[in-house]
């Protein structure tokens, strides 16, 4: 456990940023900014709210919104690579990205593939994706991350959308450099990669949705270009921005689901041993893993009116984060809130984020999460971490490790 050097909220959220002891263990940095300046304006020129309550009420506020133009300018950029940066924080082609009107009307053209009812369909599907890549994992050492977080959330998503097998180890890469545009800092370098990244991307989709149109499937992407085709619910860039979204929120965070998750159970065996010796747990045990330590550590909003948070006026045109990871640890909302408890059962975490943005796969990632520790549980009568340091990837708006090496036994 590393411990904080700083105590200045704006040398804290420097270090959680910028630092690799912050984004190892972000959270003695998060009680120390929840107890100093719970809704704090930083010297970056963005609000940071580390109170559940407060996050929370900015999610939900109806005068929030995702127009960042020319705001959070990372340090170090030119003015033509800020400029590429606003670009794609405000490409408006899917509902990440837009408010209402455009976002109600992108979300309903998808959601009822995502209620938890659809998704429940899924499960004997998913049970036996999870089977087959763990029938590897007996042979001693594994990589989690590699043989299991990565590639069961990856086909479960390409299978949903249609994206061919053969094509996802290539999205891989271009999906992680892209999502770099996510952090609150981003070099030159990164904005460079993601530029490169995204247009492969944007290629290889418009490829796809003309196969598709030409050989329509059963799959959602074809669902989505019939939409398109019609009348005017949604024009060609939406169409492939959004399954973009789709196919990448649909790994990238899952993927950590499990990677965090696993860590947590690993390094708390008493925990794992009452989850082994009931079962019912499991459900619980889920939320207790996204809320202990969240894939998804932030949400941004502008704010378009004047408001009033947690005793705090923030302006209209202020740019605000909610500390996701900081609001799951918070005292006021979670009894004893460092302390891991597969069975808590407190409500549920802020890690979906809440309002209209409200994380659209969360019934999709629940059940994967779920059906995962159950078959390792079910598989496995021994798991332990394997002796190394863990290193966690550079980033902090997406939190998750390079990789998780442990030794299975039947
Ligand atoms: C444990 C896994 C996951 C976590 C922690 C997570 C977290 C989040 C969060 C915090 C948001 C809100 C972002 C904001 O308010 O700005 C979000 C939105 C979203 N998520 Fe997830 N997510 C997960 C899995 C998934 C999966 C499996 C999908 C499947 C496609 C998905 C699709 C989406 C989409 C499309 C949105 C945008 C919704 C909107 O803007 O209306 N997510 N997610």
């Amino acid at each position: 456990m590393s411990t904080v050097a700083a105590v200045d909220p704006d040398a804290l959220l420097a270090e959680l940023v910028a630092t690799p002891e912050g984004r190892a263990d972000p959270y003695p940095r998060y009680a120390t900014l929840r107890a100093r300046a719970p809704v704090h304006r930083s010297a970056f020129g963005f609000w940071a709210l580390s109170r559940y309550d407060d996050c929370q009420q900015l999610l939900r506020h109806p005068g929030v919104g995702k127009d960042f133009s020319g705001a959070l300018n990372s340090l170090g950029l030119t003015d033509e690579q800020r400029s590429e940066q606003d670009r794609f924080r405000n490409d408006r082609s899917n509902m990440l990205t837009t408010d209402p009107p455009d976002h109600t009307r992108l979300r309903g053209l998808v959601t009822r593939a995502f209620t938890p009812r659809t998704v429940e369909t899924l499960r004997a599907s998913i049970v036996a994706l999870v089977d087959d890549l763990l029938d590897g994992f007996d042979t001693g050492e594994v990589d989690v991350m590699d043989a299991l977080a990565y590639p069961l959330p990856v086909t479960v998503i390409g299978e949903m959308l249609g994206v061919p097998a053969e094509d996802r180890p290539a999205l891989r890469p271009l999906v992680r450099s892209v999502t770099a545009i996510l952090e609150l800092v981003v070099t030159p370098e990164a904005l460079a990669e993601a530029s490169a990244a995204d247009a492969e991307l944007q290629e290889y989709f418009a490829g796809l949705v003309a196969e598709r149109r030409a050989r329509p499937q059963d799959d959602l992407l074809s669902k989505l270009i019939d939409a398109e085709d019609k009348g005017d619910q949604l024009t060609e860039h939406e169409l492939i921005s959004t399954a973009i979204l789709l196919f990448a929120a649909g790994f990238e965070t899952t993927t950590h689901l499990i990677g965090n998750g696993m860590l947590a159970l690993l390094r708390h065996p008493d925990e794992l041993a009452r989850l082994r010796a009931d079962r019912s747990l499991v459900r619980p045990a889920v939320e207790e893993l996204l809320r202990y330590d969240s894939p998804v550590q932030i949400a941004a909003r502008t704010t378009y009116e004047d408001l009033s948070i947690g005793g705090h006026e923030i302006a209209k045109g202020s740019i605000v984060l909610a500390l996701l990871g900081a609001a799951n640890r918070d005292p006021a909302r979670f009894r004893d809130p460092e302390r891991f408890d597969v069975g808590r059962d407190e409500g549920p975490p802020m890690s979906f984020g809440g309002g209209i943005h409200f994380c659209l796969g969360a019934a999709l990632a629940r059940l994967e999460g779920q059906i995962v520790v159950d078959r390792l549980l079910d598989r496995f009568g021994t798991m332990e971490l394997v002796e190394a340091p863990v290193v966690h990837r550079d980033s902090l708006t997406l939190r998750g490790l390079m990789d998780l090496r442990v030794r299975f036994a039947a």
